[in-house]
């Protein structure tokens, strides 16, 4: 089989090739990335020389250009986007662009040739739950609150619109927060490990009690392996790490598996518009594929810190250049 990966060179998309070219060597994967800040190919460094990978620079919103992939693909898994909440708050062009018209653009591609995709969503996607609400399922309204969330909510419904209208093959996953190694700098996990390295403190967003659930990388990878084997087309699946914790908490046991105490913690303004808690429901992929995640969030985490640790530079090269600008502009010098 022959898949063409979008967004291959970011964060989940390169631990899915690496999953994927391991667990399925007789399939063939092209990764579609327009390597913007958050893309880099030194994550993929270890299957650039596989026979059954393949780098194709570009962007989904070039027409011909994906539609000449697509023509050439049996299945697309739609990874790229644009995917840091705080930098859609500052800009959200970036956002529509990509993450809408970029989705409908390998949509167009795929109903002209009758290919399946699997569109990797989020479960940002459901709004903010409170304390007592239960979490978010398949039934759960859209109730997107950022530009970010907004933006997947739009491509999840052009998905949703094609397979009713046009009849495309789709399914799509929502799954929660990740972590993991290759995680570009900006999000809080790899943010937080890399200010504990160079001794400076961590900036939790207001009370530090909003709450995301926490799932592995490749428990993700995993997921959308099963959804790809088992999924019913036509069909979405939550995917969910069955790890709810408070940020506060998740900082505190960051602090101890580095070594370092609450002084490192430093309230800043919160985050406008900021979802409370978000949490997973993921029944049904467990009762229809037999997928649920292994990883323990402290054994995940520890691994991630080791990672971090041997890859300092690769965090180092991630900062340089216009992240430095991002980082000044979000938190200061
Ligand atoms: P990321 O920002 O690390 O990577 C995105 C990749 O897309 C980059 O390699 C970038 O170069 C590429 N890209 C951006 N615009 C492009 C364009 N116009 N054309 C081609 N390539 C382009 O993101 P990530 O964290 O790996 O997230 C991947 C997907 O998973 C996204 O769709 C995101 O919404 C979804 N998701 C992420 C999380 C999470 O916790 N990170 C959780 C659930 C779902
Ligand atoms: P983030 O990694 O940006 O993921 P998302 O907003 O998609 O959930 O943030 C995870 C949580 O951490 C979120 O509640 C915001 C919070 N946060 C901080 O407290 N400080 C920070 O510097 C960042 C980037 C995030």
């Amino acid at each position: 089989m022959k898949l063409l990966v979008t967004g291959g060179a970011g964060f989940i998309g390169s631990h899915f090739i690496r999953y994927w070219l391991k667990r399925h060597p007789e399939d063939e994967i092209t990764n579609l990335d327009l390597l913007t800040y958050a893309g880099n190919l030194e994550n993929l460094k270890d299957v650039q020389d596989n026979k059954n990978y393949k780098f194709v620079k570009g962007d989904i919103c070039d027409r011909d250009f994906v539609f000449d992939l697509v023509r050439d693909a049996d299945l697309v898994v739609h990874f790229a986007a644009e995917s840091h909440v705080d930098r859609s708050i500052i800009d959200p062009s970036a956002f529509i662009r990509t993450n809408v018209l970029g989705t409908q653009t390998l949509l167009d591609a795929v109903k002209e040739f009758g290919k399946r995709i699997h569109h990797v969503s989020t479960d940002e996607v459901f709004g903010a739950l409170k304390p007592e609400d239960p979490a978010f399922d398949e039934n759960t309204p859209y109730d997107p609150r950022s530009p970010y969330s907004a933006s997947k909510a739009a491509s999840d419904h052009l998905v949703r619109a094609y397979y009713h209208t046009y009849g495309i093959k789709m399914t799509i996953s929502n799954c929660s927060n990740n972590y993991g190694s290759y995680m570009f700098p900006e999000k809080m996990l790899p943010l937080f490990i890399s200010n504990l390295m160079e001794g400076k403190k961590v900036p939790v967003y207001g009370d530090g009690q909003q709450v995301r659930d926490w799932i592995h990388v490749l428990d993700h990878a995993r997921g959308i392996d099963f959804v790809l084997q088992k999924g019913k087309i036509g069909e979405t699946y939550c995917l969910g790490g069955n790890s709810e914790l408070a940020n506060l908490d998740v900082t505190k046991t960051l602090l101890k598996l580095m070594d370092k105490d609450e002084s490192s913690i430093e309230f800043v303004k919160d985050r406008p518009g900021h979802d409370r808690r978000y949490a997973i429901d993921f029944s049904k992929a467990k009762n229809e594929l037999g997928w649920e995640p292994e990883m323990k969030f402290e054994d995940g985490l520890k691994e991630m810190i080791d990672w971090y640790k041997q890859n300092q530079d690769w965090v180092e090269r991630c900062k340089s250049g216009e992240y430095q600008k991002y980082y000044n502009k979000q938190y200061g010098s």
